[in-house]
């Protein structure tokens, strides 16, 4: 077996795709307009695939922010945040962050990918256990193989096998870690937090949520599912990304556990690699404040998710859970979600397409993710897209299937 040949299967992929005249996974945007804007392959379109939750990217005082940082700290720390990457504004990240939460500490990772990888191998090791949700995010199972602790996952959403899971372990269950998102980044569904807290009480362990998708999304003051299920204080470590509501790139821990602090000195991810740039800290402060401060953006997006939803269920279409701002389409096969993604996109509509292995019970998605950014007509125009498709669904494959 040669050091190229795993590509075979690679190669013969993007084959297809290529006699089918489509490349969803090499998209560029020519030039962003908006939040909500761009142009791709020439033409203005409507971006409804970015996780721009609250739509901040172009934030007028989020920017300024960032302005001010670079002007004032230059361009990057050059260094990890255990040696010279720990600026100040890094630092007053964490207690803003931490405040937010009512949590006693946070962590700033580099990315949201990292945060995961950081905090569970920071945390855990070969003797550890962790109870991982089948349909958790890769970086959480990346986490996982870099702590290389014993993993054992449970069926997705399934407080029940958790339950099991945990009573099987015994006296082990006590430190074991259970590991969960808020909303899930594929199908848009929401974990049964209080049956996994329920568990968790009943047998024991710590609790890991990862709010990536419902950060500034859900909860009265927006600290995600925990908050809108009242289980705050039973969650044990919150992770969280800047790279969705907050428009920026980064990620984070936030924990009352004294522990915490000392993940620092443990997590690989954390410590060998370079620390988010001043402007990226100094924009997500700005995006953390305005998120913080009110209602309004979280009532738009999920006037916005509610109405989409409707529509496209009215429609005839499978959606993957209710409303949420991803609204997952599942389509009949790889095929059809090909097609679909094109012509949605020939139409000015910009959306995520997902195939299987990346997705649960190999399922073939179009996803879209909504943004309190996006205005009634930009919502009408996705759903006249998708109404558009569902008239000629039967065409649309036939047509491009010659391929077109
Ligand atoms: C659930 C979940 N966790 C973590 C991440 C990683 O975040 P980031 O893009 O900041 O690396 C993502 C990104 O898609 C995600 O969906």
């Amino acid at each position: 077996m040669g050091l190229f040949d795993k590509f075979q299967g690679l190669v013969a992929a993007r084959g297809e795709l290529e006699a089918l005249g489509i490349d969803p996974f090499g998209v560029e945007i020519e030039r962003i307009l908006s939040p909500t804007e761009g142009i791709i392959r020439g033409r203005r379109t409507i971006l409804a695939g970015t996780n721009n939750y609250l739509g901040l990217t172009f934030h007028p005082d989020c920017i300024a922010a960032a302005h001010r940082a670079l002007d004032a700290e230059g361009t990057g720390t050059t260094g990890s945040r255990m040696a010279n990457g720990s600026y100040a504004s890094h630092r007053r990240l964490e207690a803003e962050l931490a405040a937010f939460y009512g949590m006693r500490d946070a962590i700033v990772f580099s990315t949201g990918y990292q945060a995961n990888l950081g905090v569970l191998a920071g945390l855990t090791g070969p003797k550890d256990v962790v109870l991982l949700d089948a349909d958790c995010h890769a970086s959480l199972y990346d986490g996982c193989r870099l702590s290389g602790a014993e993993v054992i996952r449970f069926r997705h959403n399934n407080a029940d096998e958790l339950a099991t899971r945990l009573r099987r372990l015994g006296a082990r269950a006590a430190d074991a870690l259970i590991v969960v998102e808020g909303i899930y980044s594929m199908l848009g569904d929401r974990a049964p937090l209080e049956e996994i807290v329920a568990a968790k009480r009943e047998h024991g362990g710590y609790l890991l949520v990862d709010e990536a998708h419902s950060l500034g999304v859900l909860g009265e003051r927006g600290r995600g599912l925990v908050e809108e299920l009242g289980v705050l204080a039973d969650a044990d470590l919150i992770v969280g990304t800047f790279s969705k509501s907050l428009g920026g790139t980064g990620g984070f821990c936030v924990s009352d556990l004294p522990a915490l602090e000392l993940v620092r000195y443990s997590s690989r991810p954390y410590i060998f690699t370079a620390s988010p740039s001043p402007a990226t800290i100094a924009s997500t402060r700005q995006a953390l404040s305005i998120l913080a401060s009110g209602r309004e953006l979280r009532a738009r997006l999920r006037a916005n998710f509610e109405h989409l939803h409707a529509r496209l269920t009215a429609m005839g279409y499978t959606l993957g859970a209710s409303p949420s701002p991803v609204i997952a389409v599942v389509l009949a096969d790889r095929v059809e979600a090909l097609q679909f993604w094109n012509h949605l996109l020939q139409r000015g509509v910009y959306v995520n397409l997902m195939l299987p292995p990346a997705t649960p019970n190999g399922v073939s998605l179009i996803r879209c993710s909504v943004s309190a950014a996006h205005s009634p007509e930009q919502i009408d125009a996705v759903c006249a897209a998708f109404a558009e498709l569902r008239a000629t669904a039967g065409s649309v494959v036939a047509e491009h299937g010659a391929g077109g």
